[in-house]
Order: structure tokens, then C-alpha cells, then sequence
């Protein structure tokens, strides 16, 4: 056990659902790990968009959730519940959390946690775990993206987009992304998209079939939703497969279900923080088996866009809603 653990810590709670201005500090306990997690003294954690429908009271939370907002973090295990032996004390890692990540300390389930990897800074590493879970279960084995398929990732400027332009492209895909300005849409290229699209001047369907010849592309990774489902139905080609994280533009809507027979099409879509500890431990273990790697192989970089001190959350939360970052949001206590 390392020593300097308090007994009290900052955290920021959601004092009522609201706007940016209910994110506010307050004094809660150091918790103590339970038999197989540990305690993270933390070093940054990443800021999501859930956290954003979470302080407005739009998030329906898992049952046994933390009232502190939070889906990872980075830092140093300073402490080891019993049954853990895979992590040492001064270890620094980073952590897919299922809350508490706005705070100094932090329990985790220790088969949550993954090394920093070596070319990463230990604040950095703070905004990986959601992005990379979340895109590693999705795009690679939920609809099985494969080498020399076509991608389309919407939003490709986001935390989300911006990892999932880069393994694809790491695992031999050609990419495609939509963003909404052209400074937007060459940070994606930077990151090794192969085609940009600005959605607000340009046609994505379009594009998208010249592409590929008329042929469409193999798999869509979306967070739009509403009227971009017929579009995508269109785009897709024959055993073309669209998933789903998040459907920022509505959840009902009218869409040819005919060409979903006729091209053999896939539509699907998870939530990540409502899985089980097991299922994110699986996750987790193909992480660190097949994409750590590429992290000393010079494959991915990180996208961190701003850090904020912990107490500056509410700053943090109105810059992710502006939507004018690129890559990722930290808050550092
Ligand atoms: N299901 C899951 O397990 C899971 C896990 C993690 C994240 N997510 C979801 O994935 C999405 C991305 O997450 P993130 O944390 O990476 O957030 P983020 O960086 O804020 O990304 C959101 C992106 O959506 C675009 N956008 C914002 N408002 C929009 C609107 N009203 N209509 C269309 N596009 C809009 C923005 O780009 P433009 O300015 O270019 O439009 C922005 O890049 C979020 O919706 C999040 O909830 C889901």
C-alpha cells in the first residue's frame, strides 16, 4: 500500500439535473476497494458525451451506477482489494469505469484497468478506455469490419470517430468520414481518413457511392441516427452492416426495410456502460491483445483537444456541447 491516501477527496456531483452550472464540487470519502478492484489515485479522466445526457437527467443508468459522473480514467493504483494480483501498487494504468471518474479517487474492478501504454503520457491515457472499448466491440466484433472493406464513420471528428478512423485504417480498411467543418474534416484526415466529407455541404450518400464505384460501403459506424437511417440504408452495399452507439437525430423513423432484405443487410447497435464486469473484461483482454500493440508500432495517436482542472467540469461539459472540440476532453484534478 502506498502511503498519502486521505481519507477525503474532491469529486464533482450533479447537484440537480440541469444545465453545465449543477456540475459542482463537493467532499465525499476515499473509498475502499472491494475483493478484485482497485483504488486509482487519478491522474485524468476522460469527458463524454453520456456525461453530458447524464447531468441532464437523460441517461437511464445501470442499476448499482455511481451518482458521480465519470467513464474512465487514468492514474496510479495506490491501494489493491483482496484477490488482485494481476496489478501492483504504483502501477499506472487506465481504467473503463462505469462512474466516479470526476473525482481524485476511484475504485475499479482491477479487470477493468489496462497499462498505459508506453508511448501515451499518463494524462492522455486518461481518454482511451470508453473510445476504445466502444469502437473495438462495435466496429470489430459486433459487425466484423475487415481488411480492404469500405468504413464510414459519422462524426469523425469526435473522441469516438477519431478512434475509430484509426484502427480501421490500422487494420486495412478504407475510410471514410463525415464532420461538420472543413477544419474538422482535415483534422480526420490527419488521423488517416482516406475521404473527408463535410456533411453540411456535402452529400455523404453521394460520396460515398462514388466512392466505391456504386458498389457502397461495407460497414457504417454511426451516432446520428434519425433521418441519416434511410441514407444509410442506401449506402450500404449487399451484406453491408450499419451499427449504432448513439442516435443524436431521433430514434423513430421511416426507412426502406425492403432494401434491408434485398442487400442482406445487418442494423444493429450496444451500449457500453450497461454491460456486465465479465463482458467489459473480455473487451478489455482483446484490447490489450490485439490493439496495445500498435501503440509501439506507431500506429495510433492520441486526440487529447483540452484538459481542465477537475473544479472546472461545468467549462468542460459547455465546450463538448459547443461542439467545437476535435478528439478528446480531460479533466485533470
Ligand atoms: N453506445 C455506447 O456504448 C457509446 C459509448 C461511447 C460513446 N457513445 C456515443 O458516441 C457519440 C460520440 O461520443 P464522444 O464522447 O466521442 O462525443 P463527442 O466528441 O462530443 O462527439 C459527438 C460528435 O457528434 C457531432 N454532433 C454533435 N451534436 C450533433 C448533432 N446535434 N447532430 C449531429 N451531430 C452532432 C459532433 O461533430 P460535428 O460538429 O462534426 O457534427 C461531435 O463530433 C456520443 O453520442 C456518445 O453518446 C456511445
Amino acid at each position: 500500500m502506498l502511503a498519502n491516501i486521505p481519507a477525503t477527496q474532491t469529486v464533482i456531483e450533479i447537484r440537480q439535473p440541469g444545465g453545465p452550472e449543477v456540475l459542482l464540487p463537493a467532499t465525499r470519502p476515499v473509498p475502499e476497494p472491494k475483493p478484485g478492484e482497485v483504488l486509482i489515485r487519478i491522474a485524468a479522466a476522460g469527458v463524454n458525451r453520456a456525461d453530458c445526457l447524464q447531468r441532464m437527467g437523460r441517461y437511464p443508468m445501470p442499476p448499482g451506477a455511481s451518482d458521480i459522473p465519470g467513464l474512465e480514467c487514468s492514474g496510479t493504483i495506490v491501494r489493491r482489494g483482496d484477490g488482485v494480483s494481476q496489478w501492483s501498487d504504483g502501477d499506472q494504468v487506465c481504467a473503463l469505469m462505469i462512474g466516479d471518474g470526476y473525482g481524485e479517487y476511484a475504485c475499479v474492478p482491477a479487470v477493468q484497468c489496462l497499462p498505459v501504454p508506453a508511448p501515451v503520457s499518463l494524462t492522455d491515457a486518461g481518454g482511451l478506455p470508453e473510445t476504445f472499448c466502444t469502437v473495438w466491440t462495435n466496429v470489430f466484433e459486433r459487425v466484423r469490419l475487415q481488411a480492404g472493406e469500405t468504413f464510414l464513420m459519422q462524426g469523425g471528428s469526435s473522441g469516438i470517430g477519431i478512434t475509430a478512423i484509426q484502427l480501421a485504417k490500422a487494420f486495412g480498411a478504407k475510410v471514410l468520414c463525415t464532420a461538420g467543418s472543413d477544419e474538422k474534416c482535415r483534422a480526420c484526415l490527419d488521423y488517416g481518413a482516406d475521404v473527408a466529407i463535410n456533411y453540411r455541404t456535402q452529400d455523404f450518400v453521394a460520396i460515398g457511392k462514388e466512392f466505391t464505384q456504386g458498389r457502397g460501403v461495407d460497414v457504417i459506424f454511426d451516432m446520428v441516427g434519425g433521418d441519416y437511417i434511410p441514407r444509410q440504408i442506401e449506402l450500404l452495399a449487399r451484406e453491408g452492416r450499419l451499427c449504432f452507439v448513439a442516435l443524436m437525430h431521433g430514434t423513430n423513423v421511416e426507412a426502406d426495410f425492403g432494401a434491408v432484405q434485398r442487400k442482406h443487410l445487418t442494423i444493429t447497435g450496444s451500449t457500453l456502460r450497461s454491460r456486465t464486469e465479465v463482458q467489459k473484461a473480455a473487451i478489455i483482454r482483446a484490447l490489450r491483445e490485439k490493439v496495445w500493440p500498435l501503440w509501439s508500432q506507431g500506429k495510433l495517436r492520441t486526440c487529447t483537444f483540452r484538459t481542465f482542472p477537475l473544479v472546472q467540469a461545468a467549462e468542460a461539459h459547455r465546450l463538448m456541447e459547443s461542439s467545437q472540440h476535435i478528439g478528446k476532453i480531460l479533466l485533470v484534478p
